[in-house]
């Protein structure tokens, strides 16, 4: 029996992915165990901006330490990191036994249990962008028993000029709809009330294919599975985005009014250098159509400030659609310079400083929008499904509305996993607080 620590970085489609290394290790009697006593470490990680990989070198680095004096633990590198730089990190870290890509997961388990035996380092590189060795789990092992994520498209096509994503997780790859089916089946039979549908871009869910299934009928299908309470999906692409999905939402109660609509940037000229593919006003006026059909939809939203060439002008563009979308929420960055990107490599890139600063002023203009749109919810009647217990409070627990917003209420350890309906009574930053009906 193998003792392991499984540790993740960065996006869903990870977590997902160490949900199913987990089940696997699991199914084979490993036993999973607090990082200080494991001798194995599995480190899913992430490479969408320095700072991400930092957080993993760090880490690394202080595995290293305690392995050169114990021979232990052992780290096993998987994801977009390992497939961008595992091998040269393995040859400054020894404690580095097996560096996996995101699409060779279906031999890490067997690979690890081989590298105990031995003692040999392994390399499963990701080197050909169509190949995909799945591991074919049902996550099952999973921190919260009542929601679980299901991918359902592997890689992007549609290399965004600032993203790594296409270079590290290689072309589109659809699942079949039957597999993603079974899946959902699967887990609803063991509890799940929630699934969570990932793709870079789910929009473009069967495009890749000539049978014409695509993301509305696949959304449609699994949103009538028996058993299963609420349906999510993300990341949505302004340009994959077709309208039949909203037909879909707007039929099937049991879909999530929540879309996550990345814009990117409020400038025209720097969607195009971008190389989005949509202009603000085709954006806006999607927004509208979505809004029209489903009047209480909760946006989300990505944008990066600091992409090479953006003015201040073009700056206040994306500050201003802010402020015009009025996004529930918003996830902001700064641009990160990735190699092997366009954009890595274009000229006037802009100064960390600068970056900085309008990275400041639009978390501070964003969370006040936040704020206000969560104080729109006092006096509104709604379910939630109670997740756990809140971060603090003696007797408070948390739970998410169908929008995905966090309700703070007081319940008890028992409700755990069941809906409630409650009043709103007051809107914070991150949370509403609530009051049960
Ligand atoms: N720099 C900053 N942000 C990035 N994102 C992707 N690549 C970069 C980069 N190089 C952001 C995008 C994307 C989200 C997942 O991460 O906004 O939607
Ligand atoms: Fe990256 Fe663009 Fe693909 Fe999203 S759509 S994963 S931003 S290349």
């Amino acid at each position: 029996m193998y003792r392991f620590a499984i540790r993740v970085f960065g996006c869903q489609m990870n977590t997902y992915d160490a949900d199913r290394l987990r089940t696997a290790l699991i199914h084979k009697n490993w036993k999973e165990y607090p990082e200080s006593a494991a001798d194995v470490i599995i480190l899913v990680t992430c490479s969408i901006r320095e700072k991400a990989e930092h957080k993993v070198t760090s880490a690394i680095g202080r595995y290293d330490l305690k392995y050169r004096n114990t021979n232990s633990p052992i780290v096993i590198f998987v994801g977009c990191m390992a497939q961008r730089i595992g091998i040269k990190m393995a040859k400054k870290f020894a404690c580095i036994k097996l560096v996996s890509g995101p699409r060779h997961l279906g031999l890490v388990p067997d690979a690890i249990e081989k590298v105990l035996k031995d003692g040999k380092r392994r390399f499963l590189m990701d080197d050909d962008p169509r190949e995909l060795i799945d591991l074919e789990v049902v996550p099952t092992e999973r921190d919260n028993p009542f929601k679980a994520y299901v991918t359902i498209t592997y890689g992007c096509d549609r290399f965004c000029s600032y993203c790594i994503v296409p270079h590290v997780r290689g072309r589109l790859q659809s699942r079949e709809h039957n597999s993603i089916v079974n899946e959902v089946r699967t887990l609803v039979n063991t509890g799940v009330s929630e699934i969570t549908l990932l793709g870079q871009n789910v929009d473009a869910y069967g495009k890749d294919k000539v049978d014409g299934y695509r993301f509305a009928a696949l959304l449609k299908e699994v949103s009538m599975i028996e058993g299963l309470k609420r349906l999510r999906f993300t990341t949505s692409h302004p340009k994959d985005f077709d309208e039949d999905i909203l037909e879909v939402m707007d039929e099937n109660t049991s879909i999530c009014p929540a879309i996550n609509l990345p814009i990117q940037s409020g400038s025209d000229r720097i969607l195009q250098a971008m190389h989005r593919g949509y202009t603000v006003e085709q954006y806006l006026s999607l927004v509208e159509r979505i809004r029209r059909v489903l009047p209480h939809v909760s946006l989300t939203s990505d944008i990066i400030v600091g992409f090479p060439g953006e003015t201040e002008e073009d700056f206040q563009d994306s500050y201003n659609l802010l402020k015009k979308v009025r996004y529930d929420v918003v996830h902001t960055a700064a641009y990160s310079p990735r190699d092997g990107t366009l954009a890595a490599v274009m000229e006037n890139q802009i100064e960390k400083k600068v970056k900085a600063r309008r990275l400041n002023d639009i978390n501070d203009m964003q969370s006040e929008l936040t704020r206000e749109l969560n104080e729109e919810y006092i006096g509104r009647e709604l379910e939630i499904l109670l997740d756990g217990r809140a971060p603090k409070g003696a007797g408070l627990f948390q739970g998410r509305t169908n929008t995905d917003k966090v309700v703070i209420v007081k319940a008890c350890e028992e409700e755990i996993g069941s809906f409630m309906r409650v009043r709103i009574t007051k809107g914070n930053n991150w949370s509403l607080e609530g009051e049960r009906i």
